[in-house]
């Protein structure tokens, strides 16, 4: 907290603009802005964020020319977007952050930029931040154990993952570490590179859900990490949607029976193909349970149709609502709600946490594979689903996350999981008073 009668500081955060990481870091900007800094959130021109769900913030958009370079929106150009808007960003954010410090010595503002908080993405920031003399912080919005993969040697990272968290050590990430591609070796070090010039990185999680993780990489490394999450549950934020989020989902859900629902949703990037689709259709069907499915326009490749198999709407009727875009954490946190379908990003499985909803597991890419094993092996709350869908794994899977004895424990342990969040948060908890610790860091910067 601010002290009373010391000037006003504000505090810098820099977006990765898409929604998985816009979330996290306005709900972190929200935590900050409780605690009495100003905020400026600075974003690329690509997918603004909308600066009137957030009045108290101001948003200063940079040109970034994503779209004029030609680069694709597919998950596996992800390297490509993050070296364009690294590389085109790095000027106009000098100018802005300039302009701002010049006022600090004039007369505009009393206020002094206390720090620039930045995605990991974003690490060109880090370099600018040291020019102009003003601390820079990392914000991670993944699991600490990917960290894991950037700090250890190539050479140590299966053992450490063996030693260390050995539910973790099958996992599809080790292959991607040991074969990175030139682009993603290039990424990493300098990701790890800014990383290590910051005052202090923030992580989304909790101490209690990556403990082995988090003691890895403090044995490893010496900089300050801070667990500070779950970030949307640090203070009440206001929705982030880049997309409108259909407002008939909650009036939908206070008719239906308590957990009784499954929600199914694969975040703001995978996409599904047409069988998928037929596959899912089908499962969701016969599996008799109730359930809330986004499927976002334009996420079935091929198609920019919703093409359901015929005859499926008539067979579920009322049993089901599909819509484009949901409030997801209001969702989650609703009492019908009893099960969640999940791609396993960090964001949704951190919601799914919380509030106590065990998984059924259908990792797309990346880290969702490690998020994946944590949920099913590690933590033990939920259920893998094989990656070529089939209807009738589908049902079974849905019939066990939500009905099946079989799948007793797992909810009770769901249940307990959410508990744990709260006591996280809680004066005292591990979250909470690593954010404290964090915001005396940057007070003393
Ligand atoms: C991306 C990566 O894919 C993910 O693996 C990484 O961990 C973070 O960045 P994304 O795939 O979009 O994110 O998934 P996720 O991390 O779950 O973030 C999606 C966000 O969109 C969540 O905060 C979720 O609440 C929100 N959402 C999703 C909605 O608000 N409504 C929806 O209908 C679906």
């Amino acid at each position: 907290m601010q002290k009373q009668g010391e000037n006003p500081s504000r505090l810098v955060f820099v977006v990765y603009p898409f929604q998985g990481h816009i979330n996290p870091m306005l709900q972190l900007a929200t935590a900050f802005h409780t605690k009495g800094y100003s905020i400026t959130i600075i974003h690329p021109e690509f997918n603004s964020p909308n600066p009137s769900n957030h009045p108290p913030f101001t948003f200063v958009s940079i040109p970034d020319r994503l779209l004029q370079s030609n680069v694709s929106l597919a998950p596996g150009d992800f390297l490509t977007r993050i070296f364009v808007l690294n590389k085109n960003c790095a000027a106009p954010l000098k100018q802005c952050l300039e302009r701002m410090l010049d006022d600090d010595d004039g007369k505009h503002s009393v206020e002094h930029v206390a720090g620039v908080i930045y995605d990991c993405f974003m690490y060109f920031v880090q370099f600018v931040a040291d020019d102009l003399g003003l601390p820079g912080f990392s914000m991670r919005p993944v699991a600490a154990a990917w960290l894991l993969v950037s700090v250890i040697p190539h050479t140590e990272q299966e053992s450490v993952f063996e030693s260390q968290i050995p539910e973790l050590q099958p996992l599809e990430l080790t292959s991607m570490a040991k074969n990175p591609t030139d682009a993603a070796t290039e990424m990493r070090a300098a990701m790890l590179n800014a990383t290590e010039r910051s005052s202090g990185v923030i992580l989304n999680t909790m101490e209690f859900l990556e403990y082995a993780a988090l003691s890895t990489i403090r044995e490893y490394w010496p900089a300050p990490l801070f667990a500070t999450g779950p970030f949307h549950k640090l203070a009440p934020s206001s929705a982030s949607s880049l997309l409108q989020e259909d407002a008939r989902c909650i009036s939908w859900l206070d008719h239906q029976a308590p957990r009784s629902i499954i929600y199914v949703s694969f975040g703001s990037i995978a996409g599904l193909s047409k069988q998928d689709v037929v596959e899912m259709a089908w499962g969701l069907a016969e599996s008799k349970q109730p359930f809330l499915w986004v499927i976002r326009h334009g996420s079935v490749l091929g198609t920019t149709e919703l093409l359901l198999p015929d005859g499926f709407r008539e067979r579920v009727g009322d049993r089901g609502l599909i819509v484009e875009w949901a409030p997801q954490q209001e969702v989650l946190a609703h009492d019908a709600v009893g099960g969640f379908w999940t791609h396993c990003g960090w964001n949704s499985t951190l919601e799914s946490v919380s509030q106590g909803v065990p998984m059924l597991c259908r990792p797309c890419f990346g880290d969702q594979f490690l998020n994946m094993r944590y949920i099913c092996y590690v933590w033990k709350i939920g259920l893998r689903l094989e990656n070529v869908l089939d209807r009738g794994n589908v049902e079974d899977g849905i019939r066990t996350l939500m009905v099946n004895i079989q799948g007793e424990e797992m909810r009770h342990r769901a249940m307990e999981f959410k508990a744990k969040t709260e006591l996280c948060l809680r004066e005292g908890g591990s979250s909470s008073s690593s954010l404290d610790e964090f915001t005396k860091l940057i007070s003393s910067v």
